[in-house]
């Protein structure tokens, strides 16, 4: 196994908050329901929300940031454990799959106003 790409970002919570507030719709184009919503079927707050979306950007950074990925190909879930995993598909896994990627690997962060993600793609 080699690691084929790494990939980061940084979200400013506020920010992302007013962009979602502000363009109906956008939560639903950038996340899967399983993201939006809490095992609970509360919504998801905006700090871990936003950690997401970094996930993403980081994640499309790892693959060499094509056109065409749609950012609900990209999903971030969550195993018993509270470690964030990524599962892809469409779009995603077939550029994955170009590259030879095989496995993900993710870490999030939020912290002073800030959310922010690390992805790695292996193969
Ligand atoms: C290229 C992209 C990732 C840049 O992100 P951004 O939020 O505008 O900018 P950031 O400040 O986070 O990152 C900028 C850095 O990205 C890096 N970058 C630019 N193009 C890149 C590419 N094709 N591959 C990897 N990294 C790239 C550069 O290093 C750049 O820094 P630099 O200009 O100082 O060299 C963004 O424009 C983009 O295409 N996003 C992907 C959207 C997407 O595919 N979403 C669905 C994913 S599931």
């Amino acid at each position: 196994m080699s690691i084929i790409g790494v990939g980061i970002d940084v979200a400013e919570i506020d920010r992302f908050r007013a962009s979602l507030e502000r363009t109906p719709g956008l939560a639903e184009r950038l996340f899967l329901e399983s993201e939006l919503l809490l095992p609970s079927g509360e919504r998801r707050g905006i700090a871990s929300l936003a950690a997401r979306f970094a996930a993403k950007e980081a994640l499309a950074k790892a693959l060499g940031a094509p056109a065409g990925l749609y950012w609900t190909d990209a999903e971030v879930y969550v195993e018993d454990s509270g470690r964030p995993r990524l599962r892809v598909k469409g779009t995603v896994a077939a550029r994955a799959a170009e590259l030879g990627v095989s496995s993900w690997h993710v870490s999030l962060s939020h912290d002073a106003g800030v959310a922010s993600a690390v992805v790695v793609a292996e193969g």
